[in-house]
């Protein structure tokens, strides 16, 4: 220890203070006298480690203030108590001491880390990574808001459903060949994870009372290998339109508000016959290629033209599942392939980017919107 200013001798540290009184002989001032020491020596102690020492030596378990209680029994009876306390109080004071000191040297180090050249507390820290909305709830989000604006409700429907709702409901029997152009993952319970968005279409005919107009976004699974256009999970928006009076020139009109909005240019389309159970007549729409505008390149396989969305009017037999009288009430229906739609919007080049969970995917459409 460099300590100058010290007053009070002292014994070398960590080494119990050699020759003790007997107690008894003189005890308190002996005690005293030690305490004295001890409190010196922590008030002198420079560093943490030389203060523990100290703490060690006198007022540690085996340190030689606690030790003297050790020779309680060679005192007479009367005298016992006295020397009890004696013991205790000098331990308390030069815990104290330590104590003291203890914060004095915390207090130091702290602020000789805070002064030290190496610090500077006016650097930045660490920036937290942005984070960034992903391409399908952006679109998605798109969606909603056209499909709003022109008077549709925008509902949610069970990803688990039923067999009815996805398939039986929709006019695909048990034995209708239709159900194998969707692989199905089936629960044990006989219920299904839906294999498109069109399992809500009797559920909403069953909730709204027509005339209605709906859309439902939403996850759908297949049991299918992937591969850069399949995944086992994508998404879809199903559309339905239920009223008196329908025609196929307000779906036409409808798809391609829609689409326009979304691509922020008008776009062309084209109807072709397609077939699904539940609608009569059944459509695939095309869009005119918005790479090439409609001269043909590798994106448009050199048709011109992109299969986006399967619609039609909607079978009586739905209607029916529905609880619509076909007679009375009339309807289209659309199934538009969000990731495919994403895919176009952002020309990502391989379906599973969209569900593989790498941030640095998403990262790149930060604060992007639909500009
Ligand atoms: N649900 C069909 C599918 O996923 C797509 C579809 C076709 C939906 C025609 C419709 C429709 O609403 O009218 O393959």
């Amino acid at each position: 220890m460099s300590d100058t200013t010290r007053t009070t001798p002292q014994p070398p540290q960590g080494v119990a203070p050699a020759g003790d009184a007997p107690a008894g002989d003189a005890p308190a001032s002996a005690l005293a006298a030690l305490a004295d020491a001890a409190c010196a020596a922590a008030e002198g102690a420079q560093t943490e480690e030389a203060l523990a020492e100290v703490e060690r030596t006198y007022v540690g378990k085996k340190g030689s203030i606690r030790q003297r209680m050790s020779s309680l029994g060679q005192l007479p009876p009367e005298a016992r108590p006295a020397f009890g306390k004696a013991v205790n109080e000098a331990a308390q004071r030069v815990e104290g001491a330590v104590a003291l000191r203890r914060e004095a040297l915390t207090a130091a180090a702290r602020a000789a880390a805070l002064s030290a050249p190496t610090f500077d507390p006016t650097l930045p820290g660490a920036a937290p990574a942005p984070g960034a909305v992903h391409p399908l709830t952006l679109i998605d989000w798109r969606l909603d808001e056209i499909f709003r604006s022109m008077g549709f409700y925008v509902l949610d429907y069970p990803e688990v459903d039923t067999d009815y709702f996805n398939f039986e409901g929709l006019n695909i029997p048990a034995d209708h060949p239709a159900r194998d152009m969707q692989d199905t993952f089936w629960l044990t319970n006989g219920n299904l994870l839906r294999t498109h968005t069109s399992a809500g279409q009797v559920r909403a005919m069953r909730q709204f009372k027509p005339p209605f107009k709906a859309i439902f976004p939403g996850r759908v699974f297949r049991y299918e290998s992937t591969d850069a256009s399949h995944d086992h999970t994508f998404h879809q928006v199903e559309g339905l339109f239920v009223s008196r009076h329908v025609s196929v020139a307000h779906l036409i009109a409808s798809m391609k508000t829609l689409l326009s909005e979304v691509f922020g240019r008008e776009v062309t389309v084209r109807l072709r016959p397609g077939y699904f159970p539940f609608v009569e007549p059944g459509f695939e729409l095309d869009i005119s290629c918005l790479v090439c505008g409609g001269s043909g390149c590798s994106v448009c396989k050199r048709s011109g033209w992109v299969e986006l969305l399967p619609c039609g009017l909607i079978h009586p037999n739905v209607l029916r599942a529905g609880g619509l009288d076909p007679a009375e009430w009339q309807g289209w229906a659309f199934g538009l392939g969000l990731s495919r739609l994403v895919m176009m919007r952002y020309q990502i080049e391989d379906i599973r980017h969209l569900l593989g969970g790498d941030v640095r995917f998403w990262a790149q459409f930060n604060g992007s919107g639909l500009e």
